[in-house]
């Protein structure tokens, strides 16, 4: 089952949005994935079984809608869409292997380096993460070279030491590393280099592509930031109470693994009311934005309320 069918209803607007959106990436990620022969032929179909066919698709959507706020082409959108959804699926890649979180599921089948082999997957992953920088830097993405250096220079910031490359070392290391099992700032400066950054970038990407103010590229900045963080702890709250059919991936690992996490300090109940005041915090910063920001608005629900 699709994560999209297991929404919540009265959410149906979001989902159909989000379904539609969702096969067009998936076609903008066919073709910049095509199936090569030679000797490198599995490298190719692991890297299409590694992004194709899978998952919410949650960052291209912010992508899509941050484009839409500032009136760019879709077809530029869809390119950076991709870009970041490769560098998405490189992470889940590169978090699976043994030598990190050793999950052998990943949205429903095999993890890659179970499907292939070990290998294979650090290939995919080195794959995907230069095809997004591929892409970025094509003159099909947008015409003005600044635009596509500002992309690659934002995305760069965002997946690696000082965005999600570093959260994912923090996370190796915790609690260790964190001082104190309790420093909930310790805690959300992880998960904002692991997971936050990149959300930040695809809702920031619109305002890059479309030349937006500083005022309204800040507006999202905050926004995705906020709206992260609730991911984040919905994302550990599934790991303790979702269920293995719906999230698509091996949960209760966290507690095993002695992950620090919201839920590790704040307990349920908290950091399940935490999740909601990031959301309407994250909600508020979008003030600034008309009826066109309705689906970053409609988003930031989804994200806690998910059951995948
Ligand atoms: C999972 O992200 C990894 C985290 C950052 C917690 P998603 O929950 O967005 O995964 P997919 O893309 O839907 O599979
Ligand atoms: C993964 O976080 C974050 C990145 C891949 C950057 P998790 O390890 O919590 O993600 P899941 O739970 O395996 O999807
Ligand atoms: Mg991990
Ligand atoms: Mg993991
Ligand atoms: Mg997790």
């Amino acid at each position: 089952m699709s994560p999209l069918h297991v929404v919540e209803p009265g959410e149906d607007v979001l989902k159909t949005r989000m379904i539609e959106a969702s096969a067009r990436i998936e076609s903008t990620l066919n073709a910049l994935l095509p199936l090569k022969g030679g000797p490198e032929a599995r490298l190719y179909q692991a890297m299409r079984y590694a992004t194709m066919n899978g998952g919410k698709r949650l960052r291209p959507f912010l992508v899509l809608s941050s484009a839409a706020l500032f009136g760019v082409r879709e077809s530029c959108a869809l390119r950076v869409a991709a870009a970041v959804e490769c560098v998405h699926c490189y992470s889940l890649v590169h978090d699976d292997l043994p030598a990190m979180d050793d999950d052998d599921v990943r949205r429903g089948k095999p993890s890659t380096h179970r499907a292939y082999d070990e290998a294979t997957a650090i290939l995919v992953g080195d794959g995907l993460l230069t095809l997004a920088f591929e892409t970025l830097a094509n003159p099909e993405t947008h015409e003005d070279p600044l635009i596509r250096a500002n992309l690659s220079l934002a995305l760069a910031k965002a997946a690696g030491a000082r965005g999600m490359v570093g959260g994912q070392m923090i996370d190796m290391l915790a609690p260790q590393a964190l001082q104190g099992d309790g420093d909930i700032g310790a805690i959300t400066r992880l998960q904002r280099l692991k997971t936050g950054e990149l959300f930040a970038f695809a809702c920031e990407s619109g305002a890059i592509l479309g030349r937006g103010d500083n005022t309204r590229r800040q507006a999202l900045h905050a926004f995705a930031h906020d709206m992260g963080l609730a991911f984040q702890i919905a994302d550990d709250l599934l790991d303790l109470e979702g269920r293995e059919e719906e999230v698509g991936k091996a949960l209760r690992k966290d507690v095993r693994a002695g992950k620090a996490t919201f839920v590790s300090i704040l307990g349920i109940e908290r950091a399940r009311d935490q999740a909601q005041l990031l959301v309407d915090q994250a909600v508020q910063h979008l003030e600034i934005f008309d009826e066109r920001a309705d689906n970053l608005r409609m988003v930031a629900r989804f994200v806690v309320d998910r059951r995948a």
